[in-house]
């Protein structure tokens, strides 16, 4: 049984999938790669009228609909990936989308690629005073980690999770990314592995393939974990998993081995 918590599956609502049989071709292949539970987090800005939160909901019971009358064994739950913004306390409270399976806890949010936000430190700590816990997407794929790996474990310290994607693990968005994700499994920063799906060519599900990258430098216990018992904690709507965070004194030793790893690969 594996969980995918970032996915694009609402057809014709963000750049995901543009029709309910390209998401049920999706959802085949998930199914066929072992998951069985996913979250439909579909893009959301900081501005969620209620109009379009019973858009979501409807097109998502339209699809739980189709998926049981063609025997598809996956649960989808609803979720949201939110562009951060400096009032994500507010826009989540207001909102059933903005946490995952609506349960009032978890928020997935995502930040410009090239471009990290001021005050991204105080905006997560903010969330986790208010009992939330936002979870960063892919956070190998923003540019300033690329340049600066020891961002993650500011943000981790701030009560952040971090959820890498299954094709960065994978290889999908070059070498660079890959390095630093596969960094941040090593060291058991991550809390999720997601396959962030767009659509049924390109961007698909791919946790089977990362898995299989795993196996060869990390624990089955831990891989396990990213996949089902983690996840599994959402829908109980518990507490997370502590992390450990290194030392200052270990983090040296840390990143200027991974720096070397990354320089030794030239930009790009
Ligand atoms: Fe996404």
């Amino acid at each position: 049984m594996m969980y995918d918590i970032h996915n694009h599956l609402i057809y014709q609502f963000d750049d995901g999938p543009v029709s309910l049989e390209e998401v049920v071709e999706m959802l085949k292949m998930a199914r066929d790669q072992g998951i069985t539970r996913v979250f439909a987090t579909s893009h959301f800005q900081e501005l969620i009228p209620p109009e379009l939160e019973e858009h979501y909901f409807r097109k998502l019971t339209e699809l739980q609909d189709r998926l049981e009358h063609e025997n598809i064994p996956i649960q989808v739950f609803s979720g949201s990936e939110i562009f951060f913004h400096h009032y994500m306390n507010e826009t989540v409270k207001r909102t059933r989308v903005g946490t995952l399976a609506g349960l009032g806890k978890y928020v997935l949010l995502e930040f410009p690629l090239f471009l990290m936000p001021s005050g991204v430190s105080e905006a997560l700590f903010k969330l986790k005073m208010d009992g939330l816990v936002p979870i960063i997407a892919h956070p190998e794929r923003y540019s300033s980690v690329l340049e600066n790996p020891e961002t993650v474990l500011e943000y981790l310290k701030y009560g952040a999770l971090l959820q890498v994607n299954a094709g960065s693990v994978t290889g999908d968005f070059g070498r660079r990314v890959q390095k630093i994700a596969m960094w941040m499994v090593e060291h058991r920063l991550v809390h999720f592995l997601g396959s962030d799906a767009h659509n049924a060519r390109s961007r698909t599900f791919r946790l089977a393939e990362a898995v299989k990258q795993l196996r060869r430098h990390v624990e089955e216990d831990y891989i396990q974990a990213l996949v089902e018992h983690f996840p599994a904690r959402i829908l109980k709507n518990e507490d997370p998993e502590p992390i450990r965070i290194p030392e200052p004194e270990e983090q040296r030793g840390f990143f200027s081995r991974l720096k070397q790893k990354l320089f030794s690969l030239g930009k790009g």
